[in-house]
């Protein structure tokens, strides 16, 4: 799958905003168009009214971006802009990532987080458990490790 140029702005509108600087966990553009290339990668986009299709870049509102591998999906990123937040549209947009990846037949999604990411509490309610730790796998600007943890998904 790649992306219209303009699925590209809006990916990067909230991609630009959404994640803390702190620890480098933001794609830019040229990382995000090489990724839809090399096949098995998809992406969905949501407005600030929950629509799946955001008329241009600054009304979009958040984005995800997965990659598949046999009936595994594993979730790579997913944001809502600090603007829109704390309004269900992260709940929103991961139901809808969900749901396709059952209609793709998918049997188990995966994803890596920093350990202590507020979004672990989005991923618990629909269902995610742990399944690993990478102890300091993360390094913040300032030089603290942090850990990964991954989830996943049975389907
Ligand atoms: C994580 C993120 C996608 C959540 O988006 P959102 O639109 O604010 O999420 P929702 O409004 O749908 O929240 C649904 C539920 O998730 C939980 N939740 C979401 N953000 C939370 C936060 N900052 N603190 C505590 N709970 C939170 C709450 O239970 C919330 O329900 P409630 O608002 O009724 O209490 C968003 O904060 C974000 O883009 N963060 C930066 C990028 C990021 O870290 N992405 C994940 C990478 S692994």
């Amino acid at each position: 799958m790649s992306a219209p140029v303009e699925d590209l702005d809006r990916i990067m509108a909230v991609m630009t905003t959404a994640f803390p600087p702190d620890y480098g966990e933001a794609w830019n553009r040229r990382q995000v168009s090489d990724s839809l290339l090399i096949g098995r990668t998809r992406y969905g986009l949501i407005d600030a009214q929950g629509r799946p299709d955001p008329v241009d870049a600054s009304s979009t509102a958040g984005f995800f971006l997965s990659r598949s591998i046999f009936d595994e999906e594993e979730l790579l990123l997913f944001a809502i802009a600090p603007a829109c937040r704390r309004k269900g549209l992260g709940d929103c947009l991961l139901r809808r990532f969900i749901d396709e990846a059952r209609e793709m037949g998918m049997s188990r999604i995966f994803l890596e987080m920093r350990e202590g990411n507020p979004a672990g509490i989005l991923y618990r309610k629909h269902g995610f458990q742990q399944v690993g730790i990478r102890p300091g796998y993360y390094r913040s600007l300032e030089g603290d490790r942090i850990s990964a943890i991954s989830q996943e998904l049975r389907l």
